[in-house]
């Protein structure tokens, strides 16, 4: 409970995009919504579009995937 409730604080705080300021929960948001590619991301959530054209926040969308669909996080 006490680490689900940290990991939820933290998925507000941290940025996926530094960017375009996208916090991790709007990108988990997004993929149980069903966006499961990079591209449906960005889509959704707006990331990847700004000054690094999603050079640094693609890979970190990817390993969300990725974690969600080993059943890591709900
Ligand atoms: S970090 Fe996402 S576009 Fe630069």
């Amino acid at each position: 409970m006490e680490n689900n409730l940290n990991e939820q604080i933290l998925d507000k705080l941290t940025k996926v995009c530094l960017c375009n300021a996208i916090p991790r929960i709007k990108i988990k948001n997004a993929i149980r919504n069903g966006a499961l590619t990079v591209e449906e991301i960005k889509k959704v959530t707006g990331s990847g579009s700004g000054g690094c054209s999603g050079k640094r926040c693609t890979p970190k969308i990817q390993d969300l995937i990725n974690t969600y669909l080993e059943k890591q996080w709900e």
